[in-house]
């Protein structure tokens, strides 16, 4: 029987849906994020809370039809309901910062097991990954920060706020 030699690896496929899945919990913890801001009247934490989560959303869509160009098969496994409730926007940010960081050391993962089957491929397909996640770490620990140099201070916050509200999807794409 003819097999594909550049068919997946099942425990490759087992790792990369569960990596679908923790991106699209990311995305929907974003989600719950924004709607907190908005409902403080933070529309610019808000706007970068769903840029966010779009971007989440499209990191999820691009290892989907990554394995689907491999022949793999997708399997969408349920998301939890994110939290929408929330002390202040410092809590959030460093809710953000640990999620960022367990998604790194899961991309990691996934790299050293593409490392151990031999799977160029999708060594490649992670490189890009890789050098986002550091992106991602830094842009949050940036806001951090700055918000322990606002502190109390209304007046910094709203001048992060507009700056936050300044991200835009052009920018992302850049
Ligand atoms: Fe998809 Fe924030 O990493």
């Amino acid at each position: 029987m003819w097999e594909d030699s550049n068919m997946i690896h099942q425990d490759l496929q087992e790792a990369l849906n569960s990596q679908i899945n923790q991106e699209l919990t990311a995305a929907y913890n974003y989600l719950g994020m924004a709607t907190y801001f908005d409902a403080q009247n933070l529309d610019g934490f808000a706007n970068w809370m769903y840029r966010q989560h779009d971007e989440e959303q499209a990191h999820a869509m691009k290892l989907l039809r990554y394995l689907q160009d491999r022949g793999g098969h997708v399997e969408l496994e349920s998301i939890g309901s994110p939290r929408s409730e929330f002390a202040n926007p410092m809590e959030i940010f460093k809710i953000s910062l640990v999620q960022e960081q367990k998604n790194t050391a899961s991309i990691n993962e996934l790299y050293a097991l593409a490392t151990r089957l031999n799977d160029y491929a999708t060594k490649s397909h992670l490189q890009w990954f890789i050098d986002e996640q550091v992106e991602e770490e830094k842009s949050v620990e940036d806001i951090i920060a700055l918000l322990e140099r606002i502190d109390d201070d209304a007046a910094g916050l709203l001048y992060l706020n507009d700056k936050l509200g300044a991200r835009s999807a052009e920018e992302e794409e850049a």
